[in-house]
């Protein structure tokens, strides 16, 4: 397993040697959110609708009644929508606000309302029951630190639902090849995300697969975890 994660590391070190000279030396937060800044005005097309469309309805079957749920990274709002018709009161947050205007007007327009936040400092010292977090972790070279920062945003019986691309699925990595020059993302295998689970102190209770939903085509691997008791 070791032998076979520092292989990856590599590899990915690689693909990471082929980011713009102009992004060099930044976050790869800092570098995430700007790229987003970019993709706003296009980042709803055929193939995010298509995609989005089957990924929403595979999640929205692990989400629990009614309740509180912070949408972590709610980029143009598709999964808040789905949230706020299901019944749920939502707090859409993501860092981009050019994301998350165009998650607002999606979200008036429909005539639903929801808590937008773009500053991160406004999320400490709450928790919720239910977060989502979907096509957020993709673009994360080590996603643990973005987990450690969501867990202590949940409660202590709390439930997180999350996607990554499926590191068993062609699919999968067909997007994370076509990504390399723009932002690269990371398909990921289940004993990989069980490890990077357990150092945030988060256990899975099931996970699906999405697009289509079999385990070796799925693009999309859908986690459902809770929070490891003290
Ligand atoms: C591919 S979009 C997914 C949007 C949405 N969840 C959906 O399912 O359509 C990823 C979004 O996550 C946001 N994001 C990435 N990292 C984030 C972070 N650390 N904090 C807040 N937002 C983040 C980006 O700005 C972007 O809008």
């Amino acid at each position: 397993m070791w032998k076979k994660c520092s292989a990856l590391q590599i590899s990915r070190g690689k693909r990471f040697g082929m980011m713009p000279l102009s992004d060099r030396g930044i976050s790869s937060e800092e570098k995430i959110q700007k790229v987003f800044e970019r993709r706003a005005d296009w980042y709803d097309n055929f193939l995010t609708r298509t995609v989005g469309h089957f990924e929403l309805k595979r999640v929205l079957r692990f989400v629990p009644g009614r309740s509180d749920v912070l949408d972590f990274g709610c980029g143009t709002g598709r999964t808040t929508l789905g949230l706020l018709k299901k019944g749920f009161t939502v707090t859409a947050f993501d860092f981009s606000p050019a994301m998350l205007e165009k998650a607002r007007s999606r979200i008036l327009k429909a005539g639903f309302s929801a808590e937008f936040i773009t500053e991160e400092k406004a999320l400490v010292g709450r928790t919720w029951p239910l977060i989502v977090c979907v096509g957020v972790l993709d673009y994360y070279r080590e996603p643990s630190g973005l987990l450690q920062k969501i867990c202590p945003l949940l409660q202590p019986d709390g439930t997180l639902i999350f996607t990554v691309p499926n590191a068993r699925s062609p699919l999968a990595w067909i997007y994370s090849l076509a990504s390399l020059r723009s932002l690269p993302v990371y398909p990921r295998s289940i004993p990989e995300m069980k490890i990077v689970l357990h150092h945030a102190l988060l256990d899975i209770i099931s996970y699906d697969f999405a697009f289509p939903p079999l385990s070796f085509f799925g693009l999309t691997l859908i986690f459902c975890a809770r929070k490891i008791p003290p």
